[in-house]
């Protein structure tokens, strides 16, 4: 059940997000879902609910059967190439556009791996498990980014002849070292904390809501699901991430376009 436009909290959010100083969101597969990226853990149409993640998703697998990883992977790649921002990542990138012009921080912190963020327009955007756009050289550590079409033969290699693998973060992986420095930073100094589309099971992004909380932050959830953060968060936002960033976005007078259906799928080298 979605939350009432007029509903109390939508007014609280809104004005936390115009007044915050310093604004944290993290985001999950639950914010490009509504462009047809599938999430994981969606029980009928979730990644994981065909796949067994540990098949697929860590250095074992891969080396186990390195041919099935990057066939996954790439047919991953391909899907959400053929994808486009939604509503949600506009509205994200007009909020950070805003706060920018008016001198106030804003960090998008993703969980994602498909880029539709940038694709939308958000800029410094952290990616906490890399990304599919980009594979690396496992022999030099060389990082490409193939052409927008499946790779030709598998498993793929690089010039070097090292097998390629995707720069994403597999289970048993660390966050890349960067990335997670900027995180807990922002989240030090943030005023207020959003978690958008995110089952807020996979650790550390996980503890980012009640670690901005007991700093004193406001924290906001914004779901279409109930989560472990639902009951951790001071503003719960039931609904979809592309109705209720715009219309967030909205009381902020700002008004979200909503995506042109002929424009064409992403090409490699977009915006990252
Ligand atoms: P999940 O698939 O675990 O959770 C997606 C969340 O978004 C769920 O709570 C859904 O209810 C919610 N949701 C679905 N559609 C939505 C919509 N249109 N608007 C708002 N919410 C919606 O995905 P993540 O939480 O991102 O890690 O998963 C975290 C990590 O677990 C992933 O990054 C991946 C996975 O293992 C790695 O691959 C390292």
């Amino acid at each position: 059940m979605s939350i009432a436009p007029d509903d109390p909290r939508l007014r609280a959010a809104a004005a936390a997000l115009a007044s915050a100083r310093s604004i944290v969101v993290l985001t999950g597969a639950g914010a490009s879902a509504e462009s047809g990226v599938p999430t994981f853990r969606d029980a009928m149409t979730g990644l994981w609910a065909k796949y067994d993640a540990h098949q697929l998703a860590t250095p074992e697998a891969f080396a186990r059967d390195p041919e099935l990883v990057t066939r996954w992977y790439d047919w991953r790649r391909m899907l959400v190439l053929g994808c486009r921002p939604n509503p949600g990542h506009l509205a994200l990138a007009a909020l950070q556009a805003r706060a920018a012009s008016e001198g106030r921080s804003f960090t998008l912190l993703t969980q994602n791996v498909d880029r539709l963020h940038q694709a939308a327009g958000s800029t410094g955007v952290v990616e906490l498990h890399g990304t599919i756009l980009q594979w690396r050289c496992t022999k030099t550590g060389e990082v490409f980014e193939p052409p927008p079409r499946p790779f030709d033969s598998f498993p793929p290699r690089s010039p070097a002849g090292g097998l390629l693998r995707p720069c994403v973060v597999w289970f048993g992986e660390a966050l890349p070292p960067e990335a997670l420095d900027a995180a807990e930073r922002a989240i030090a100094a943030c005023d207020l904390f959003i978690a958008v589309g995110t089952s807020g099971v996979v650790y550390p992004a996980a503890g980012f809501a009640a670690q901005a909380g007991a700093r004193g932050a406001v924290t906001v959830e914004i779901n279409r699901d109930p989560t472990p953060l639902s009951d951790v968060v001071d503003i719960c936002l039931r609904g979809t991430s592309g109705q209720i960033l715009p219309r967030l976005a909205a009381m902020l007078g700002l008004t979200i376009a909503a995506p042109q259906n002929d424009n064409p799928p992403r090409q490699a080298g977009s915006p990252t």
